[in-house]
C-alpha cells in the first residue's frame, strides 16, 4: 500500500501528461508567435514518448495511487490517434477519471471518438466571444465559432465540459460578464484563470493580472454569486454558485490566492520528463530510464524518490516575495502542459 507524500505531506493524486509540445494557436500568454515562429525547434517524433511508453508510465503512477489522468499539450488533439491512447489509459485498472485540456479547434472532429474511448471530461480554452479580441489573444489562428461548435459536439457526445478563460488586463477583461452569462445559459462551468508568469516568453507583468476579487466583483454586480465548498481537497478552482441556483463558475487564482499547500499534481512533458511544479526549472528524465531498459520497479523507485523529495510551492513563494518573478529559466507551459 503506497502512501507517498512529499516534504509538505502532500499526496500524489493527479497525473498530467503532455502528448505534444506543438499547438495550432499562438496565444500571447503561452506561445507568442515571435518566440514560437517558423524556425522554432519543436521536439522530433523520436524524442516524444510513444503510446506504449505512456501507458507503461500511467500503470506505474497508478501503482503509486494516482487516480486522475489529464491529457494536455500543446494542443493534444494534434497528436495522431489520440483516442487510441485514451482507450489504453481507460483500460488501466485504478484510473477513475480521464480528462483532456484542449483549445477546442479539433473537438468537432474528435469528440465522439474520444468519448467512445473512455474520456469523461474536457476543459476547453476560450478567452473571448468577441471575434477580434479572441483572434488577437490566440495569435490570429482560430475562430470563436469553431471552438463553440467543438464545445457543442463534446456535450452531445456526453463529455462533461468546462470552459477555461485566461483573463488578461487590456486584452479581455471586458468579456468577463458576457462569458459568464453565455455559459450560464449553456449550462457549462466557466473557469476564469488569473494570468500567470509561466515560462519565460510571455513578458508577464503583475499589472496585467485581473485578480479573483475583481473578477468575482464584476460578475456579482450583474449576476449575484455565493461561494461554495470545493468538490474535493486540492481543487484548483475556487467555486461560486449563482444565487438563482442556475449554474456555477470557478476562479483559478494562482497569483492572488495561491493553492500550493494542497497541490497533488505530477506532470510528464511530451519528451518524458517528470516535473513536480508548473513553474519548474528542471525535470527528471523518465524516457531515458525507459529506453535504457530499466524495469518497472526501478522507474517506480525513481518517481517515489522525486515525489518524496518534492518541496515545490512556487506560487506561495511568489506571494511571499511580493509577487516578484523567478529569475532562472522556467519550462514553457506548452512544453510541460497546463
Ligand atoms: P478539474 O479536475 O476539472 O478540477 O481540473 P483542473 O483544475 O486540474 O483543470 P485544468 O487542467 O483545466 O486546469 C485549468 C488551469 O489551471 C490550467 O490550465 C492551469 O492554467 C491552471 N492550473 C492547473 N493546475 C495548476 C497548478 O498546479 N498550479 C497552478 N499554478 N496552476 C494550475
Ligand atoms: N496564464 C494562465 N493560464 C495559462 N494558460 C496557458 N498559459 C497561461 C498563462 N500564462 C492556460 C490556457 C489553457 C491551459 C492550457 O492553460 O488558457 O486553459
Ligand atoms: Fe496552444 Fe493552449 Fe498554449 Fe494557447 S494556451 S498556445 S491553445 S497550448
Ligand atoms: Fe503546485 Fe507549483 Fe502550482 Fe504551487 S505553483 S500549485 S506547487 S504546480
Amino acid at each position: 500500500m503506497s502512501a507517498l507524500q512529499d516534504q509538505f505531506h502532500r499526496p500524489l493524486r493527479d497525473l498530467r501528461i503532455s502528448v505534444t509540445d506543438r499547438c495550432n494557436f499562438r496565444c500571447r500568454y503561452c506561445m507568442p508567435a515571435e518566440v514560437f515562429g517558423p524556425d522554432y525547434a519543436f521536439l522530433p517524433s523520436d524524442k516524444i514518448l510513444n503510446f506504449d511508453e505512456i501507458e507503461r508510465l500511467v500503470k506505474i503512477f497508478v501503482s503509486l495511487d494516482v487516480k486522475k489522468v489529464r491529457i494536455t499539450g500543446g494542443e493534444p488533439l494534434l497528436r495522431r490517434d489520440l483516442p487510441e491512447l485514451i482507450e489504453r489509459i481507460h483500460r488501466i485498472d485504478g484510473v477513475e477519471d480521464i480528462a483532456l485540456t484542449t483549445n477546442g479547434t479539433l473537438l468537432k472532429k474528435y469528440a465522439h471518438a474520444l468519448s467512445q474511448a473512455g474520456l469523461t471530461r474536457v476543459s476547453v480554452s476560450l478567452d473571448s466571444l468577441h471575434e477580434e479580441r479572441f483572434f488577437e489573444m490566440n495569435g490570429h489562428r482560430g475562430k470563436v465559432l469553431t471552438v463553440l461548435e467543438g464545445i457543442e459536439k463534446a456535450a452531445e457526445a456526453n463529455l462533461q465540459v468546462k470552459i477555461n478563460m485566461v483573463v488578461q488586463r487590456g486584452k479581455n477583461e471586458q468579456d468577463i460578464v458576457t462569458m459568464a452569462k453565455f455559459f450560464k445559459e449553456k449550462q457549462h462551468i466557466l473557469r476564469f484563470i488569473e494570468y500567470m508568469d509561466v515560462g519565460n516568453s510571455n513578458g508577464w507583468r503583475l499589472d496585467e493580472v485581473v485578480s479573483k476579487k475583481e473578477i468575482i466583483d464584476q460578475i456579482h454586480q450583474i449576476l449575484p454569486l455565493q461561494p461554495v465548498a470545493p468538490n474535493y481537497k486540492g481543487e484548483v478552482a475556487t467555486r461560486y454558485q449563482y444565487e438563482d441556483n442556475e449554474g456555477e463558475i470557478g476562479v483559478i487564482s494562482s497569483v492572488t490566492d495561491s493553492f500550493c499547500s494542497t497541490c497533488s499534481r505530477a506532470r510528464i512533458s511530451a519528451e518524458g520528463k517528470l516535473y513536480t511544479c508548473l513553474f519548474a526549472t528542471d525535470g527528471t528524465d523518465l524516457r531515458e530510464l525507459i529506453r535504457s531498459g530499466e524495469d518497472d520497479a526501478a522507474i517506480k523507485k525513481c518517481i517515489s524518490n522525486v515525489w518524496e523529495n518534492r518541496n515545490d510551492r512556487y506560487s506561495d513563494e511568489r506571494n511571499e516575495q511580493t509577487m516578484t518573478k523567478r529569475k532562472n529559466a522556467k519550462i514553457e507551459m506548452s512544453h510541460i502542459g497546463g
